[in-house]
């Protein structure tokens, strides 16, 4: 699946643009602070219902205006349909989602309408920063790929905070926390399956994009499922009673999981220089996306903000390759498109198109232009 046609309106410096992406790589080029990044977040808006630059998406809007607004055009050739997706969000806090003229409420729908995929300057948090990002990007996946995860997912964080806010009482009695646990622990058990079930088929295509992105050797993937895999929950729960009751928090459960990433026994990011830990990010996403193309039938649409500065030249080479052989959808940012549409020229790779940015307009480059100006 594709994105046809974009409309922005009243995102950051951009009061009003159209653009026409190809079904291919797309360059959005343009000095510091044209709107580059703020096309990829209207895109990102589209597909997630938020931005992926703050927690409030309100920061979003125009100063000048009340409310942002992005149509999307998305072809799906691969099931033979299009449909168009809306998001607009008030200053007031106000927002609409449609997707195919109906009004949705819950961003999983936009998510589903078109899935994308993110990598920017925070990206190499993935494997320096703690286990919530990798719980969240496994589940991007799961999401993606199995049907029942979303509602469990959602049952599992009500049971977590109804757990919680019954050892935040007082007096919680072991027996009451045990009633409760029965629910606890099923919920967490068809969660930890679901991401088990997933783990065990994209593990393979992590390897392979890894091998074929990064040539990083010794490196190792495990899922952690967020308790000690010898013991049942059930008798961690109990083992852990006093200290939960004493923290007043649920201390194992699958709100813990993790995906452990290790070179030859030690911590992935206690032995990968800064350039590499970018290059496996883009091996892990780009992996995350061949995953959906094989289990959806479909691709999903990939944006990378400031590719030349996050990726050396190698990495980059080898990235751009895959993802031109995927024949994915991508958006990518950069001050400049020389780098870029070099290596693609070099590549042989001719789907692509070159997007100027400038002062929040975005203008569509044609060849000829291209071959105008020095590469
Ligand atoms: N809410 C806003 N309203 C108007 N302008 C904004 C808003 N937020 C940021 N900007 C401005 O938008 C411009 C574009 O930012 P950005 O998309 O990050 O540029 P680039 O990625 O091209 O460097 C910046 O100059 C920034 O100061
Ligand atoms: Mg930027």
């Amino acid at each position: 699946m594709y994105l046809t046609r974009l409309d922005i309106q009243g995102i950051r410096n951009i009061c009003s643009a159209s653009v026409s992406p190809i079904d291919g790589i797309n360059i959005f080029y343009g000095a510091n602070g044209s709107g580059k990044t703020s096309v990829l977040e209207a895109i990102y808006l589209l597909g997630r219902g938020r931005t992926f630059r703050s927690r409030y998406t309100s920061t979003l809007i125009n100063h000048q205006a009340r409310k942002c607004t992005v149509f999307g055009d998305v072809n799906s050739s691969e099931q033979a349909v299009s449909y168009t997706v809306g998001v607009s969000r008030e200053t007031s806090g106000a927002f609409q989602f449609k997707v195919d003229g109906q009004r949705v409420t819950a961003s999983s729908s936009l998510a589903e309408a078109i899935p994308l995929l993110l990598m920017n300057s925070e990206s190499f948090l993935l494997i320096e920063s703690g286990p919530g990002g990798r719980r969240r990007f496994l589940d991007w996946g799961v999401f993606h790929v199995e049907q029942q995860f979303q509602r469990v997912w959602a049952q599992f964080q009500r049971s977590l905070q109804q757990r919680n806010k019954l050892l935040r009482h007082d007096k919680i009695s072991r027996q009451e926390l045990i009633s409760w646990d029965n629910s606890f622990v099923g919920l967490s058990l068809q969660l930890t399956e679901m991401r088990k079930d997933y783990f065990k088929l994209i593990e393979p295509i992590f390897y392979e994009l890894i091998e074929r992105l990064t040539g990083i050797t010794g490196l190792s993937l495990g899922f952690v499922q967020g308790w000690d895999s010898e013991m049942s929950l059930e008798a961690v729960l109990a083992e852990n009673f006093e200290r939960d009751a004493r923290r007043q928090t649920t201390h194992a459960g699958p709100h813990r999981a993790d995906l452990k990433i290790q070179i030859d026994g030690r911590a992935a990011s206690n032995v990968l220089s800064r350039g590499q830990i970018k290059a496996l990010v883009a091996a892990l996403i780009v992996a995350q996306g061949e995953m959906f193309r094989r289990a959806r039938g479909k691709q999903c649409v990939y944006l990378f903000d400031d590719l030349v500065s996050e990726l050396d030249q190698d990495y980059l080479l080898r990235l751009l390759r895959v993802l031109a052989g995927a024949k994915a959808q991508v958006f990518v940012t950069g001050t400049e498109y020389a780098p870029l549409v070099n290596v693609l020229e070099n590549e042989k790779i001719e789907n692509f198109a070159v997007f100027h940015v400038k002062q929040g307009t975005v203008n569509s480059l044609n060849g000829l232009a291209l071959k105008g100006e020095a590469l």
